[in-house]
């Protein structure tokens, strides 16, 4: 586990507690599919995670699982991480397919068939591959023999009681017939019992399976290369503020809107501060930004804020595709994953997602300057482009009653900068002058008109990147 992308505790030896188990029927003989699920008590809290193992004996192991082995916890057997051998792939898409039920030690796994158009595809041939890059759960693709499109399923490693917004999110947005989604096939959800004892049992999300766009790169590795060749990236980021702005429509029809409260102003104050001061005691150079940050949190805390919906909650470039023929589709709805699940569920404020954006281009240039110093002032202007484009995207079909430029987007702007600083300054000590940097803009640009005496905000105000 230690060694996996999707263990969060890097770095740390995880103290393992079995907390349940299933199978799923399989028609290999001699082949066992096994789904695990495990508690890591050396984290706080306890994160509980999803292991899917495969037994086969050792001798009619192909050689091409060789890298994926774990172990073998008998003799003549070898046991294998699952995502990788097409017997648990199989069996893990005819539960989702054609629904069914796992049954197991301390639980049950239910699959849910949203689309019925796979379930044939799926008891044909097909080949299956686990997704290769930075994932912070495991994705399995799916190609047919015939003409069903392909599949994605998600094996979610980190489990938690309750509907995983992705699913909710995506269901809901594909029920409303939204383009700027892939089509819902079907999820599997499991009861286990709590590791915690304040909630002794409950149902929570362990996959799930949506229409897969072959071939397309994330928006992230895209913009990336424009970026670094100073091609114009200003279009597509009108149209992803435009399909931005129709999610957060078709979530607000979907899903309960609600006017801000003082509770939620006070939660968010907090969380905004106690941010701030992890980031001023890791941090060394925000000691001195800290009183101007303040500042701009204050003011964001003055102003009026439009009603609370729910929203995509981790928007970045890594989390969008541009698909030909197609437009803009929006992926991951889990919400930040270091949030604990039931803050990620509730309404919140739509620019929290637009200033995620907004951060994603500025890292884009900031990630590029890094490689080429001498292109600092292109890749700046790239990047105010594309922050133009976008919001200008997203104001022309959320209509003009819809403002965005203001204290409360600068906030948000902020915040997520400050959980930037912190972040690289634990795990990539060198990127840390992007967020930085992009502080002290963010400081100037949010300064109202009257500077103090000798401060020279007055050009640093005009440059919108
Ligand atoms: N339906 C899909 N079609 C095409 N590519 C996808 C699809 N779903 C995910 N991907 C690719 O896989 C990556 C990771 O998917 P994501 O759902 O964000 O997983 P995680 O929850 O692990 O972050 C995405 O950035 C995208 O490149
Ligand atoms: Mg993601």
């Amino acid at each position: 586990m230690p060694r996996q992308r999707w263990y969060a505790a890097k770095g740390r030896r995880p103290h393992l507690r079995y907390v349940a188990s299933w199978d799923v029927p399989t028609s290999e003989s001699g082949v066992r599919v096994r789904t695990v699920l495990v508690t890591d008590d050396g984290t706080l809290p306890a994160v509980t995670y999803q292991v899917p193992l495969v037994a086969r004996a050792t001798a009619s192991v192909p050689s091409a699982l060789g890298p994926h082995v774990i172990g073998h916890p008998d003799p003549g057997t070898t046991l294998i991480d699952g995502p990788h051998d097409p017997a648990y792939a199989t069996a893990l898409l005819a539960l989702v397919t054609s629904g069914g039920v796992a049954h197991g030690r301390h639980t049950t796994a239910t699959g849910h068939t949203v689309s019925s158009a796979h379930a044939t595809a799926a008891a044909d041939a097909h080949t299956s591959s686990v997704l290769t890059g930075e994932q912070s759960n495991t994705s399995i693709r799916y190609g047919f023999d015939g003409d069903a499109s392909p599949v994605i399923c998600k094996l979610y490693r980190q489990v938690h009681h309750g509907r995983n917004p992705d699913i909710e999110l995506n269901v809901a947005l594909s029920e409303a017939r939204s383009p700027h989604v892939p089509r819902a096939v079907g999820w599997v959800e499991g009861d286990w019992p709590d590791p915690t004892p304040s909630d002794p049992a409950g149902t929570g999300s362990l996959a799930f399976a949506q229409q897969y766009f072959p071939d397309v790169e994330d928006a992230w590795r895209v913009a990336l290369r424009a970026a670094a060749g100073g091609d114009d990236f200003g279009g597509a980021a009108f149209d992803l503020g435009a399909a931005t702005a129709d999610v957060h429509r078709s979530l607000a029809h979907v899903f309960p809107v609600r006017e801000a409260a003082p509770v939620d102003r006070a939660a968010l104050r907090e969380a905004w501060q106690r941010r701030l001061s992890t980031a001023v005691a890791e941090v060394g150079p925000l000691g001195q930004a800290r009183r101007a940050i303040e500042a701009v949190y204050d003011r964001a805390l003055d102003v009026d804020w439009p009603a609370l919906q729910r929203i995509h909650g981790d928007y970045h470039l890594g989390q969008v595709i541009l698909v030909p023929g197609r437009g803009w589709v929006l992926l991951d709805f889990e919400g930040e994953p270091l949030r604990p699940m039931p803050e990620r569920v509730r309404p919140d404020l739509a620019l929290r997602d637009v200033a995620g954006m907004l951060r994603s281009f500025d890292y884009v240039a900031g990630s590029v300057r890094l490689d080429h110093p001498d292109r600092a002032n292109a890749v700046r202007e790239w990047a105010a482009i594309a922050r133009r484009s976008f919001l200008s995207g997203y104001a022309d079909r959320a209509g003009t009653r819809t403002t965005l430029a203001g204290p409360l987007l600068d906030a948000l702007e902020l915040d997520k900068a400050v959980y930037e600083a912190i972040y690289e300054s634990r795990s990539r000590p060198a990127w840390i002058v992007i967020p930085l940097r992009a502080i002290e803009r963010l400081i100037a640009d949010a300064t109202p008109d009257l500077p103090p005496e000798g401060a020279q905000s007055a050009s640093s105000s005009s440059a919108s990147s």
